[in-house]
């Protein structure tokens, strides 16, 4: 299978932890955009979808799929999204795309993060990928002075603004062998609106596409 196919794949098998009459949470990226597309095909079989970025919502609603604001939902018994990094411990880097602050929220606003990636996203520790930071913009040399204290390289994302009006640091170089504790650290640096690691709320379920077929993990959590 393509690294397309294995997204597909991932992304139709998702739809069997989708709740029938419910919301669900949506994430962002290309494996995403699979997800919203099989997602479409059951429309009349849940609520809507709460939404982690523009471009998801355009999407959704371009299928006509309703899109409902966070703030009048209640309950969302599953999230399922990409990643651009996950262990098998379910720790995740997102935001590749730009969109891990929405996606943070939903994640965490949700029961069940279902994770769905090919099998390049699966690694023994996070870090090859360049961990993205958003920053808000007037704080942005600051907090990069304090990520290369903590032992990065940060590399602002130049020309790219988030759906939230800020900007992104992409990081290089660290050595991300406790993604909960760094998670902290940098989420407590002042400017900082969301480090793209997802380890407090990790994922419980991992579809990963090979060329066999899709894998299930389920993290201990
Ligand atoms: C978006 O901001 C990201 O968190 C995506 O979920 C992540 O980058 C995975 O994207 P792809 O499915 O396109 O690899």
């Amino acid at each position: 299978m393509t690294q397309d196919e294995q997204k597909q794949a991932v992304a139709r098998e998702a739809i069997r932890h989708v709740v029938p009459d419910s919301w669900v949470g949506v994430g962002s990226g290309s494996t995403a955009n699979f997800f919203i597309d099989e997602l479409a095909r059951i429309k009349h079989n849940i609520k809507g979808a709460v939404s982690s970025s523009a471009k998801s919502t355009a999407r959704l609603q371009a299928h006509g799929i309703e899109v409902e604001e966070l703030n009048n939902v209640d309950d969302i018994p599953v999230y399922i999204d990409g990643a651009d990094e996950v262990t098998r411990w379910g720790a995740m880097v997102k935001g590749g795309g730009g969109a891990l602050t929405r996606e943070k929220v939903v994640a965490a606003a949700s029961r069940k993060f279902v994770c769905i990636v090919d099998r390049t996203k699966v690694v023994p520790v996070l870090g090859t990928f360049g961990l993205p930071v958003e920053v808000i913009p007037m704080a942005r040399s600051y907090v990069a002075r304090e990520l290369v204290h903590l032992g990065g390289r940060p590399a602002w994302r130049m020309g790219f603004t988030t759906d939230n009006g800020n900007v992104i640091l992409d990081v290089d170089g660290l050595a991300i062998t406790d993604p909960t504790a760094l998670e902290t650290t940098i989420n407590q640096i002042p400017g900082v609106v969301t480090v793209g690691l997802f380890a407090h709320r990790g994922a419980d379920v991992i579809l990963v596409g090979s060329d066999t077929g899709v894998e299930t993990l389920t993290p201990a959590r």
